[in-house]
């Protein structure tokens, strides 16, 4: 289910946190760390095939509030699940939870950082967080970005930003099920404020792209539940995969522009299809870094535009009424700025890039032409890019 959390204010999220840690722990936490969610500006569904992406860490995140016990026990209470908590021993090889839910994301990433070479030690945890669940934001992410900057503190190992983001991606792929590429767990790490990411899914090098100063990242939600997410999540990370079989190379990252146009006409369809949307995108995701550090708007919005255009007609991801809200924000932005659907697809959020003089008109016509299929409005978040996961105390 969306949330809509009332207040994106990091006091009282904290307050909430700290009140949760004290009512069911007692005592003082020794460590705070936070992480942010994302939104991906451009560079959809190429994370998989080692290519590239354009996202940002925004100012939505999940705190987490640590203190070290010495049973190897760790006890996790979710503030925003009912404050569930889970408990689990490190002296024993760490399982995924039945049925999956949240501490998956928390269990998994400690599996991860185990099989790493990361000591772990037990702790009392509380987590809250305001990144909207269920909007493609990666709260999940959030969460694991959060898990693995306090543990990796408290261990003293120093991990990199890959280190981190590769642990995040390992849990979702082996106690989540969902066989994600690495964007979301990198954008989280790495984020830079003020800055979109250029990430390179091969090497995992990450490359700050100054946002102009006079831009709003909105971050505009559907209210289209992303059904089926995973299965054709997964489904269409075979058929790139089977594309890039067909073409003779590893992953279509390895497609230049000579090999597609000499075997493109070769892939069966879907396949085409699906590979000239990852092709294009990576070229599109280069020319909107460059657009971006040259401040030139009017080209970044192109390619949001284009980008929109293939992942609804060649991956085929954008449910119709996401199609609708986008038209409508690209129809009222004109030249100036361009929107997109963002994320995995099948629902989920619209990101624009907006001059901040246009946002009051971006809103008031979402407002007037846009409902969803189950008649709600949609909800305008004005994001501002935010720094990586990080300790706060
Ligand atoms: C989800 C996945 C990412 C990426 C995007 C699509 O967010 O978790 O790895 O593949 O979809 O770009």
């Amino acid at each position: 289910m969306t949330t809509n959390p009332a207040s994106f204010d990091r006091a009282q999220l904290l307050a909430r946190a700290l009140n949760a840690f004290h009512g069911r722990f007692g005592g003082e936490p020794r460590l705070l760390a936070r992480a942010p969610g994302r939104v991906n500006l451009i560079g959809e569904h190429t994370d998989y095939s080692d290519g590239f992406c354009l996202p940002c860490a925004i100012d939505r995140e999940t705190l987490l509030l640590l203190r070290p016990r010495h049973d190897g026990r760790v006890r996790v209470l979710a503030c925003d699940e009912g404050s569930e908590l889970d408990s689990f021993s490190l002296t024993q090889p760490i399982q995924p939870r039945e049925p999956a839910g949240w501490a998956n994301y928390v269990r998994g990433t400690l599996a991860a950082l185990q099989a790493d070479g990361v000591k772990l030690q037990g702790a009392d945890i509380a987590i809250a967080g305001n990144v909207p669940l269920g909007a493609g934001l990666s709260s999940s992410a959030a969460l694991e970005m959060a898990v693995a900057t306090a543990f990796d503190a408290l261990a003293g190992t120093g991990l990199d930003v890959r280190r981190k983001a590769r642990a995040g991606q390992w849990a979702e792929h082996h106690f989540a099920g969902c066989q994600c590429g690495i964007l979301d767990q990198l954008a989280s790490a790495a984020g830079v404020a003020g800055h979109a990411l250029l990430l390179d899914c091969r090497t995992q090098e990450t490359q700050a792209i100054p946002l102009p100063p006079d831009l709003a990242v909105l971050v505009i939600h559907s209210r289209v539940q992303r059904g089926l997410v995973d299965s054709e999540y997964n489904l269409r990370r075979q058929q790139c995969q089977q594309a890039a079989a067909a073409l003779g190379v590893p992953l279509l990252r390895d497609v230049d522009k000579a090999l597609w146009q000499a075997r493109a006409h070769e892939l069966p369809l879907p396949l085409l299809r699906r590979a000239r949307h990852v092709v294009t995108e990576n070229q599109r995701t280069l020319d909107a870094a460059q657009a971006l550090r040259d401040g030139d708007l009017q080209r970044a919005g192109e390619l949001m535009r284009e980008s929109h255009v293939s992942m609804r007609d060649d991956f085929e991801i954008v449910p119709p009424a996401v199609d609708r809200l986008a038209m409508i924000v690209n129809e009222v932005l004109g030249p100036q700025g361009g929107a997109r659907m963002t994320g995995g697809g099948f629902g989920g959020c619209v990101v624009a890039l907006v001059p901040h003089g246009r946002v009051a008109s971006v809103r008031s016509a979402v407002e007037r032409g846009y409902r969803s299929p189950g008649g709600e409005p949609a909800l305008v978040w004005a994001c501002s890019a935010s720094a990586g996961a990080g300790l706060l105390a």
